[in-house]
This record gives C-alpha cells, structure tokens and sequence, in this order.
C-alpha cells in the first residue's frame, strides 16, 4: 500500500507521559521487593527500555513471545506462546508491559496464562489504548495515551515490521497511486 506517515505523538510527548506513568507505577510498587517486568515481543522493547530505566528499586524484566491467529471454528482467536518468560512467576509481583491494546485478545490470553502460574499480583500497563477495537474486556492498570481507531506505527510498533524505530508514534495514511 501506497502511504505516507505523520506524526501523531511527539517523542518529547512520550517523554512526558512515561515520567507520569512511572511515578504511578513507583507509588503502587514501593512496597514490592522484586517487580517483575514483563514484555510482549516484539512491540513493547522501546517502551520497556525507556519505561523500565524509570522504575526504581529491585527491578528485572523478561520476555515472551506470543502469536495471534483466527480459530475458524468459534471465531474466537487463539494465542500460543512462541517463546515463554525465563523467570519464576510464582509469588511475584509482575507488571505486563505492552505497547498497544486494541482488540484485548493477546492481553486477554496472556494475562490468563501467567495467572495460572499464580503471582503475587499482576498488573497490567500499555502506552497505547484503543477502546473502539475492544473485543474482549481487559482489566489495565496503566494506560498511557487513549486513541482513536487510527492506523499507527513508530516507537516500537510495526506496519509489515517497518517503523519500529521510530522515536514517535505516527499515524498511517494511505495515498492515492
Ligand atoms: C500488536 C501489538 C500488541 C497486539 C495488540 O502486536 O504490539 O501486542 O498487536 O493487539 P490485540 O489487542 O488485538 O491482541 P503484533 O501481534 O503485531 O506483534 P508485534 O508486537 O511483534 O508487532
Ligand atoms: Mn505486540
Ligand atoms: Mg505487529
């Protein structure tokens, strides 16, 4: 497809929104020894890198990799991990860390899935929110910017695996040929 970006959220607007979302994350964990941050693959690796650099206290992060796919059968979506969290979840506090949500499905499963493992807690945090793509519901605990159903790409999130570098999030828009 024939298109052009333009940019959506400034770099220095995310700059700004991480320092806010942080401090609510520092104030909910001060009392947790050991925060486990756990990130979607591969979207959320710029927003982790510059997220968890804010965290304080004893922090380690992991990752998994999960992948999405339709099931003919009960038009729900399946998500099987493609490579699993290295660390111990059980009795931990952990925080999924995610660049976007829109239709719920991958949160929805892997929240489900590390839950079984019983942690301590689980919380969830996404930079991006897009309410109007919501299949199914998703309890987030931190939500950095609410947008509209645009096509966007840039820190981190792809379209066909381009953009990810983007230090912005950038909308989308199609062009004529
Ligand atoms: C994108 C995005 C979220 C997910 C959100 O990942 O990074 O992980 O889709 O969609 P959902 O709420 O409808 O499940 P994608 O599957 O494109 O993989 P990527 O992170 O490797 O780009
Ligand atoms: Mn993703
Ligand atoms: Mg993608």
């Amino acid at each position: 497809m024939k298109h052009t970006t333009e940019v959506m959220i400034t770099a220095e607007e995310i700059d700004q929104k991480l320092d806010i979302l942080a401090e609510q994350i520092n104030a909910h964990y001060a009392d947790s020894d050991r925060l486990l941050m756990v990130g979607l693959l591969k979207g959320s690796v710029v927003f982790m890198a510059d997220l968890c650099r804010r965290i304080k206290g004893h922090v380690e992060i992991d990752f998994m990799s999960v992948s999405s796919y339709g099931n003919a059968m009960t038009s729900s979506r399946d998500v099987k991990i493609l490579k699993d969290v290295q660390s111990e979840i059980q009795g931990r506090d952990v925080l999924i860390v995610e660049d976007l949500i829109d239709s719920g499905n991958t949160l929805n499963k892997v929240r489900d899935m590390l839950l079984l493992r019983e942690p301590k807690s689980l919380a969830l945090c996404t930079l991006l929110d897009k309410p109007e793509r919501r299949e199914v519901d998703v309890p987030v605990d931190f939500i950095g910017f609410t947008i509209p159903d645009e096509f966007i790409v840039g820190y981190g999130i792809d379209y066909a695996e381009q953009y990810r570098n983007l230090p912005y999030i950038a909308k989308v828009v199609p062009l004529e040929d």
